[in-house]
């Protein structure tokens, strides 16, 4: 059974009230030895147990560092190359398929990253009960579920009530990223975002509301060949407006 959650702030509308529908199928997929070696080896040190409660970021990493959220990494080839770059980043990942998560547990052993933690478990979950308010530097979203079928656009991941909640977890000028090779998704993310009062696009009207790729996103084999195959990708880039969070008394700023 599918439970609903109730909201976790004031006057954001609830997300978790539209959570019978899913932004993913639990997909079945032969996990390789190297992968299922990956959990063994790696999965104490970069597997994070979803709880329904705030996490302490600094406790996770143990530093106080930008933290990035990441949703959907899929295979993860995106997330390690970006980490690698980013080492001074922390890099909060959420994938809910097994293989795909052994395989970025495989790349965190190959590369040596220290920066990356996986949550498997849907995200929209993760966002609401385990990341506190205004704690996040950037969210990554790349080539989402484009969910192609009419009948099938409610479950898209970008709507607006995500949203609405999504950049309540992001800080005063800290950006959300997403990147779509379907153009209607493209069109609906942009409409999407661009109506969130909190958010403001990075991209001017010349470019039709688009953001030049930024440099840090890889062109993976699967953007490759859709280049190949002529097809477009879009990327938006927004930051969040607003001032910060004022402090709990008796504590310093940040
Ligand atoms: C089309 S794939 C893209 C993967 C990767 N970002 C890339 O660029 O190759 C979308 C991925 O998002 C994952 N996903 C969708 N909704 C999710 C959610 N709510 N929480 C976590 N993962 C999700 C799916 O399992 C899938 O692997």
């Amino acid at each position: 059974m599918i439970q609903t959650i109730p909201p976790s702030s004031p006057g954001v509308p609830d997300v978790g009230h539209r959570r019978a529908i899913r932004s993913f199928v639990r997909r079945t997929g032969r996990t390789t030895v190297g992968q299922a070696k990956a959990f063994d080896d790696m999965g104490p040190k970069f597997l994070l147990p979803y709880t329904p409660s705030a996490i302490d970021l600094t406790a996770v990493y143990a530093r106080s560092a930008p933290t990035i959220l990441e949703i959907g990494f899929g295979m993860g080839e995106a997330t390690a190359h970006i980490a690698a770059l980013m080492p001074e980043k922390n890099f909060l990942c959420c994938e809910v398929h097994t293989p795909g998560v052994g395989a970025l547990l495989k790349r965190i052993s190959e590369q040596a990253l220290g920066n990356i933690r996986i949550v498997q478990h849907d995200a929209v979950q993760v966002m609401e009960h385990m990341l506190p308010p205004q704690s996040l530097d950037g969210i990554h979203i790349f080539f989402p579920d484009p969910w192609h079928k009419k009948k099938h656009n409610k479950r898209r991941l970008i709507q607006p009530p995500l949203i609405a909640q999504l950049v309540t977890r992001l800080k005063p000028g800290a950006y959300l990223h997403c990147a779509t090779d379907w153009r209607p998704y493209a069109e609906q993310i942009l409409e999407v975002l661009s109506a969130e009062p909190l958010l403001k696009n990075t991209a001017d009207a010349s470019s039709e509301g688009y953001a030049p790729k930024p440099h840090y996103r890889p062109l993976t084999k699967f953007e490759n060949r859709g280049i190949r195959l002529g097809h477009g990708v879009w990327d938006l880039v927004f930051t969040r407006l607003g001032s910060a969070a004022p402090s709990p008394p008796g504590r310093g700023s940040g």
